[in-house]
């Protein structure tokens, strides 16, 4: 079945071959030919298809693709929020209460629990999601959780080294020794990467090259969180090894940029922690004017940021990171498939995958000059219509 969308006011490539900073063209068409885009071009050069879709004028862009989300845990920490914009600031301490409710829940709970903020996504344009444990934090309830998040996405991370969980208190090397032994070996086949929240009151960076090496060495690859709550050595410590991505990057070292930008891995920056913990954003300008390649992320988790909407962090990174609207447009899908080191999506091109969003808009500018407002109002994954 191929299918002619057609009429697209501005189509978003993210195809250097096409103008502007986003690959852009307009009053264009595209083909869809099953699960993959089979043409893009002007709509006066549109060849025959099977069926048309008339997207009357509107904005066609690539699916967003969030490439940092805790979706997996039971519970929720609204009082923590309140408690905060009363005044309390955000330490992570709060993990533990997530942790508890998660190894309570049943299974089928936290896949219903998982299905339905993939659904919530999905209606807000999110075609491509990375799913992590690390509310679980036994051999058991990772090995779960990521069983939970492989029904779900292809891009699945271990986090078993979220935190130290209370039962190992005073005994962390212990638990550093399952993260990177037992409790990887179970988790590894259901895994594609391995995470490490590296930052003050989680794992230091020896703890975290040695989980990081064993993810590495049983064939994941390496992001982690690093620099949310203070600088450190963490940044370079992901550069070093190779991560595809160092996630946070609110508080950096000069050198850290510098790394950054001389090497191969992005800075995901996660302005919906910002705004939930009510602390300074990233600097994704100073990032970028260093040549640091950016991506925008949820984190969606219910204690520093419970947001599914990548429409609202665009808004975020342009109000409050000094990104213009391409910038964020572009960190949001092509900077996301970037740090997920996939070529398949975030892109429209003959032969990526037809991960599709329509907005009901005339630009993809309205996404961060209309903050709050849905404007997506179709959504295609893998070239069938989900919304
Ligand atoms: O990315 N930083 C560590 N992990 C999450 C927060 C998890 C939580 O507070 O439950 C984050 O912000
Ligand atoms: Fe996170």
């Amino acid at each position: 079945m191929v299918t002619l969308l057609d009429r697209i006011g501005l189509l978003v490539t993210n195809d250097p071959a096409h103008g502007g900073p986003l690959g852009e063209i307009r009053d264009a068409a595209l083909l869809v030919d099953g699960d993959r885009i089979g043409w893009v071009g002007p709509a006066a050069k549109a060849p025959a298809a099977d069926a048309r879709v008339d997207c009357g004028g509107r904005t066609l862009l690539p699916g967003f693709v969030d490439s940092h989300a805790h979706l997996v845990f039971a519970g929720d920490r609204a009082a923590e929020f309140e408690a905060r914009m009363s005044g309390r600031s955000y330490d992570a301490g709060g993990i533990a209460s997530t942790v508890g409710a998660t190894r309570s829940a049943s299974e089928e709970e936290l896949r219903a629990r998982a299905g339905a903020l993939v659904a919530e996504m999905r209606a807000g344009g999110t075609t491509t999601v990375e799913i992590k444990s690390g509310y679980g934090l036994t051999v058991r309830d990772e090995a779960r959780s990521l069983r939970v998040a492989a029904a779900l996405t292809e891009e699945t991370t271990y986090l078993g080294a979220h935190v130290v969980p209370r039962e190992y208190a005073g005994r962390r090397d212990e638990y550093v020794t399952l993260v990177a032994g037992e409790m990887l070996a179970a988790c590894a086949p259901h895994a594609r990467w391995v995470d490490v929240f590296c930052d003050r009151g989680a794992f230091d960076p020896e703890e975290t090259r040695e989980i990081l090496t064993a993810g590495i060495g049983a064939g994941l690859g390496a992001r982690l969180h690093a620099g949310q709550l203070a600088a450190g050595p963490g940044v370079r410590l992901g550069v070093e090894l190779g991560a595809a991505s160092v996630d946070h990057c609110t508080h950096l070292r000069e050198e850290d940029v510098e790394a950054l930008a001389g090497s191969d891995t992005v800075a995901t920056l996660l302005p919906g922690a910002e705004f939930s913990t009510r602390s300074a954003y990233p600097d994704a300008r100073r990032l970028l004017d260093a040549g640091a390649c950016v991506a925008l992320a949820t984190d969606c988790n219910p204690g520093s940021s419970y947001t599914s909407s990548m429409s609202f962090c665009v808004a975020l990174a342009v109000r409050e990171m000094g990104m213009t609207p391409a910038e964020a447009v572009w960190a949001a899908t092509a900077g996301g498939a970037r740090a997920l080191r996939r070529d398949d999506v975030g892109v429209l091109r003959a032969g990526a995958r037809a991960d599709l969003v329509v907005l009901d808009a005339p630009s993809y500018v309205h996404l961060a000059y209309r903050p709050g407002v849905p404007l997506v109002s179709r959504v295609w994954k893998d070239g069938r219509p989900v919304v």
